[in-house]
């Protein structure tokens, strides 16, 4: 099976500034790590998995059937979105002038993402915004193709991995810090159906590039990792010291 999606047309323009990618399953710790990354070395962030969370979400407040290929694709085509962080961590999502940030963390827009995601049609709405994303003076972008189809041609790409226990004991920890009700068993059991689903959706499956670094964090912290990936880059020369 090929990594790359029949759905998404080969970057044959090239990006006006350097990617690293960093992909792999929830809970890895891509999404932490890309954070931290991108504001070491100051370069642009691109959450994708965001952008998937938010056409589940849109689809939901404006009352989509879940199996409505074309509306949500609609939705990816036409959507105002921006992504606003602060350098607390903090997020915000501004769909149509309101910010979802909390409402897309939810498990039901993640479930809602892996649905919607899997369709090629949404895969594609989504591509151009998501190569428009590559601005100087560089970025870190944070999904499952980023390497294999959105920047193929990326001068640095990572795949992180962690044990599914681990993956799991991290999204509990925290969902707890929001209050939410989620039990560790029945994440366990979300978090492999969602593993499964990914990895073996026809386009553009969860797998790494062939050229990927593969990095298992499972007993690393993100700090570690970031330093990791921050000493791969300069070896690259994607940024010197920082
Ligand atoms: O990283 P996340 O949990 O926010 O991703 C939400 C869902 O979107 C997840 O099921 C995988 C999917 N996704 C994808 O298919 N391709 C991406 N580039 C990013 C996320």
């Amino acid at each position: 099976m090929s990594s790359r999606s029949d759905a998404a047309p080969p970057s044959t323009v090239a990006l006006a500034a350097p990617v690293v990618t960093i992909d792999g399953p929830s809970g890895s710790g891509k999404g932490t790590v890309s954070r931290m990354l991108a504001q070491r070395v100051g370069w642009h962030l691109l959450d994708s998995g965001a952008l998937y969370r938010v056409v589940a979400h849109a689809g939901r407040l404006l009352g989509l059937a879940p199996d409505d290929v074309a509306g949500h694709t609609r939705i990816a085509e036409q959507m105002k979105v921006e992504f606003e962080y602060s350098g607390a961590g903090r997020e915000r999502i501004w769909l149509d002038g309101a910010d979802v940030a909390a409402a897309v963390r939810d498990e039901t827009a993640g479930a809602g993402a892996s649905r919607v995601a899997a369709w090629p049609e949404v895969r594609a709405a989504l591509v151009a915004r998501q190569r428009a994303a590559a601005l100087p003076p560089g970025l870190v972008a944070d999904g499952r193709d980023m390497g294999t189809v959105i920047f193929p041609d990326a001068p640095l790409k990572i795949f992180l991995t962690a044990s599914a226990e681990e993956r799991a004991k991290r999204r509990h920890k925290q969902l707890k810090e929001k209050d939410s009700a989620v039990t560790l068993p029945g994440l366990s059991r979300e978090i492999a159906e969602r593993d499964r689903r990914d990895a073996t959706r026809p386009v553009a499956p969860l797998v790494p590039a062939a050229d990927a670094i593969v990095l298992d964090s499972t007993t690393l912290s993100a700090v570690a990792v970031t330093d990791a990936i921050v000493a791969l880059g300069r070896t690259r020369a994607l940024w010197g010291e920082c």
